[in-house]
């Protein structure tokens, strides 16, 4: 049984990356959450998709632009139902205290249309006095930001995220210090997992939400399994 990771908690029923999706996640008994860090104006580091607050808030914005009081202010659950009103944007250092020591955190460091300079040790400064370095595993799109991870916290798991069919993923992997691939679900084989667990690699798909995929997956023989819908991957 591949590890059962819930995408943003338990996204497909919950409001993303809330405490409440979250906590839904860890009642279906998840082996581990994914989720998604921005930081803000006053250098707090958050846990939300999108550079901006729109989608999934009442307001409007770049989350690097709001102070962390101005990004609490907002409502991060009614979108998704009017039982989800109330629900705030999660800083990271409150969702490492709430997750469970069993429950690993995978923790998405999210880059591109935005940049965040030294974010890298704040994070690793951040999980090390939480005393949580050792259950986190940080994946990024940005691979260069997962090299400076490597050179700060050399023990500190990485996984490198990818959307693309990479000739030689397995040599890109190994080239950074990862201990997985993070690959697009439907790039993945049984040979694309054998070519990886030869090179000591583990493969972790995403974002894997129905059943046929599901069932394609663990039969690929994939180590991990991130879903919205946590629950099927279980009960698949
Ligand atoms: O875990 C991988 C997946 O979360 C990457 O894509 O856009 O959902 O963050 P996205
Ligand atoms: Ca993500």
């Amino acid at each position: 049984m591949p590890q059962v990771i819930g995408h943003r908690g338990a996204a497909g029923t919950h409001p993303e990356n809330t405490m409440v999706s979250f906590q839904r996640a860890f009642e279906i008994g998840v082996d581990g959450i994914e989720f998604d860090v921005h930081r803000t104006l006053d250098g707090h580091l958050v846990v939300i998709h999108d550079p901006a607050v729109d989608r999934t808030t009442n307001g409007s914005g770049l989350v690097m632009a709001m102070t962390l009081e101005q990004l609490r202010s907002l409502d991060a659950g009614a979108w998704k139902g009017p039982q989800f009103a109330g629900q705030r944007v999660p800083t990271l250092q409150e969702l490492v205290r709430a997750t469970p020591p069993n429950v690993r955190l995978y923790l998405e460091l999210k880059a591109g249309s935005v940049h965040y300079p030294g974010i890298e040790q704040e994070l690793v400064d951040l999980l090390k006095a939480e005393g949580a370095l050792e259950r986190t595993q940080i994946s990024s799109f940005d691979h260069r930001a997962l090299v400076r991870l490597k050179e700060i916290a050399p023990e500190l798991p990485l996984g490198m995220l990818t959307s693309c069919n990479h000739v030689d993923p397995v040599g890109m992997a190994r080239e950074i210090g990862c201990e997985a691939i993070h690959p697009m679900w439907y790039w993945v084989t049984p040979d694309y997992v054998e070519a990886a667990h030869a090179a000591g690699l583990k493969v972790n798909v995403w974002t894997v939400d129905e059943p046929t995929a599901i069932t394609m997956m663990k039969a690929a023989g994939v180590d991990g399994i991130i879903s919205n819908f946590p629950e099927r991957v279980k009960s698949a």
